[in-house]
């Protein structure tokens, strides 16, 4: 059985201190459980007193890092710093970095490498637009995403990945997939990983949703066979909201 992961995102959200009671009121408020991971991804300046400050049962992610391992590359942040001050966790490809950042398959690509290679955990993002959701070019536009992305790892290598399905109509919007969009396009994604990888790896990788989760929708979409948990922006900036999200995974 896989162990599901529920993953906040809070985005460019939040002052370090206020980022601090927040993290604390999760803590608080959220119910451990053996089987359901809890993730905060902060922003970069929050992290050193997050790390510090975060119980073991959540861990603190980071939401980018660079590709390049150091150098003249002015305000990046390699995954060598990050380590450092405790933070193993990264989310790569998010559809906020690749719209508005313009980051590439070439440059997500590098960045899981980078990332993969010095032992970092990725939290790879994809998901298709609304006009090609319309289309009816969804399936293939997000396995063309794995296959620049995610495919040239070594199998040894999946260990360290959970994937994120974020549709970006849905990201922000209120506008949620149906459980059924989502399961068809985790079931999509494990049939790839399976032909790529075989089974045992298929079967063992977390796929996540994400897009507008709340407490109101979580525990439909999480009870689907391939979704395994979610990523949550909006809804991880409220404690209650989130430790209900979280408690829908545990069922
Ligand atoms: P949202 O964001 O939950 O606010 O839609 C999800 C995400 O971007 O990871």
């Amino acid at each position: 059985m896989r162990k599901s992961i529920v993953a906040g995102n809070w985005k460019m959200n939040t002052t370090p201190s206020e980022g601090i009671d927040l993290l604390a009121n999760i803590a608080r408020n959220i119910k451990q459980n053996v089987n359901t991971e809890v993730i905060i991804a902060a922003p970069l300046v929050h992290l050193n007193a997050l790390a510090d400050s975060t119980t073991s049962s959540i861990t603190i992610a980071a939401q980018n890092c660079s590709q390049h391992l150091s150098g003249a590359y002015t305000g990046e942040v390699s995954v060598s710093m990050l380590s450092d001050i405790q933070i193993n966790t990264v989310i790569i490809g998010h559809s906020e970095r690749r719209m508005l950042f313009s980051e590439n398959n070439d440059i997500i690509r590098a960045k899981v490498n980078t990332a993969i290679e010095h032992g970092m955990q990725v939290i790879l993002c994809c998901g298709e637009s609304l006009e090609v959701r319309e289309a009816g070019n969804h399936a293939s536009f997000v396995t063309s995403q794995l296959e620049e992305n995610l495919f040239q790892l070594t199998p040894d290598r999946l260990s360290q990945v959970t994937l994120a399905y974020e549709p970006i109509w849905a990201i922000g919007t209120g506008k949620t997939a149906t459980p059924d969009q989502a399961q068809d396009m985790h079931a999509h994604i494990r049939s790839e990983v399976v032909k790529k990888y075989g089974n045992d790896i298929a079967q063992s990788i977390r796929i996540l949703y994400g897009g507008s989760v709340k407490p109101a929708n979580a525990e439909e979409i999480f009870a689907k066979q391939d979704v395994d948990g979610g990523l949550v922006g909006g809804a991880s900036l409220d404690a209650d909201s989130f430790a209900a999200i979280v408690e829908a995974a545990h069922k």
